[in-house]
């Protein structure tokens, strides 16, 4: 058995891209691993949330994830900030890590670039605090998409370097995890590119009806096909691509049949697909609701999720200060 440890921004409400994507892993991996999944409300700290806000999205992005069925029975689901250990294990990680490492992360160059007003310590000291949520469970696996791979490299050094530094077998290398499969990348509405915050084409599982049909509507086609069987230009391929994620398909089927027909109308399969992804997200936007508005619920899940994260950090927090060699009087 695995152990799992994955963090989740705490800004950006979840579109089908991650749905389909993040999501859907999640859901495997915490039925058959020891799974550790929190907000990482520490780390939204680095482009510092106004204080009304923060708890807010907090709550939000959580909600979503239980609505998704991240299950607290079966993962220890928990907010960063409710186990101080991990910032023990930051503040103790941090002397072994170099300040010309961390300049050079692709990731702390792209921020500088992104709020050259604002590179504070905690940007450049990401991946330390990283590698602490990670290594202070003793994960073996990470799911992390392109984006998250340098900091996970960034985070077997650290590791690596504790171990030899001390000369202890202490913290295992945690890899990326592999799903065996291949994720269904879903494409933006706008021509092209996949779905993403960023790209600001979303379609968010909490959006209201009106606003999915109008995001539908407003999709980006072409002047039609030709002639028959043409190739799909890729802005057409893509209305597909979330048609096959969502509709029925016999409906796939009719719209390509017309499409190869060279008799589709473009506003009839915008009008199918908004319907059929509304009835798809419905019922998870509800759940949204439901649990967004239930603090009884919430409570419980992040107080249950804390006492055994902290209990599993505690743990190593104490073996990794024996081996630095505090020692009690
Ligand atoms: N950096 C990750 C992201 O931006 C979030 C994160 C924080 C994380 N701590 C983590 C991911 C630990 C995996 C493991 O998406």
């Amino acid at each position: 058995m695995e152990i799992v440890v994955s963090g989740i921004r705490s800004t950006g409400n979840l579109h089908l891209g991650n749905y389909f994507g993040a999501v859907r892993n999640f859901l495997k991996m915490q039925e058959e691993n020891r799974c550790y999944f929190f907000i990482a409300d520490y780390h939204s700290l680095t482009t510092h949330p106004h204080p009304d806000n923060l708890h807010e999205s907090v709550k939000q992005i959580l909600s979503e994830y239980l609505a998704c069925g991240i299950d607290p029975e079966k993962a220890t689901v928990f907010l960063q900030s409710d186990v101080p250990e991990v910032t023990e294990l930051y503040l103790l990680l941090n002397m072994n890590a170099y300040v010309g490492e961390l300049e050079r992360t692709t990731s702390f160059k792209e921020k500088v670039r992104l709020q050259p007003d604002n590179i504070n310590a905690g940007l450049l000291t990401y991946p330390v605090l990283m590698a602490a949520d990670i290594i202070v469970h003793k994960a073996t696996k990470v799911p992390v998409g392109k984006d998250q791979e340098q900091n996970l490299e960034m985070t077997r050094r650290f590791a690596r370097r504790f171990n030899q530094m001390y000369d202890v077998n202490y913290f295992p290398e945690p890899a990326a995890y592999n799903f065996g499969h291949a994720l269904v990348k879903i494409p933006g509405l706008d021509g092209s590119g996949k779905m993403g915050k960023s790209e600001g084409n979303g379609i968010y599982l909490a959006d209201a009806p009106e606003v999915i049909r109008k995001k539908v509507m407003r999709a980006v086609t072409d002047k039609g096909p030709e002639k028959p069987n043409q190739e799909m230009s890729e802005p057409v391929k893509n209305l597909f691509t979330i048609m096959k994620v969502v509709s029925e398909p016999d409906t796939v089927e009719h719209f390509r049949e017309k499409y190869n027909r060279c008799e589709i109308r473009y506003g009839e399969m915008k009008k199918q697909l908004a319907e059929d992804i509304i009835r798809f997200t419905a019922p998870i936007r509800e759940r949204i609701l439901e649990i967004s508005g239930n603090n009884v619920y919430l409570r419980k899940v992040v107080r249950t999720g804390a006492e055994k994260a902290r209990e599993s950090a505690a743990k190593t927090v104490r073996e990794v200060r024996e081996i630095i060699g505090f020692k009690p009087f």
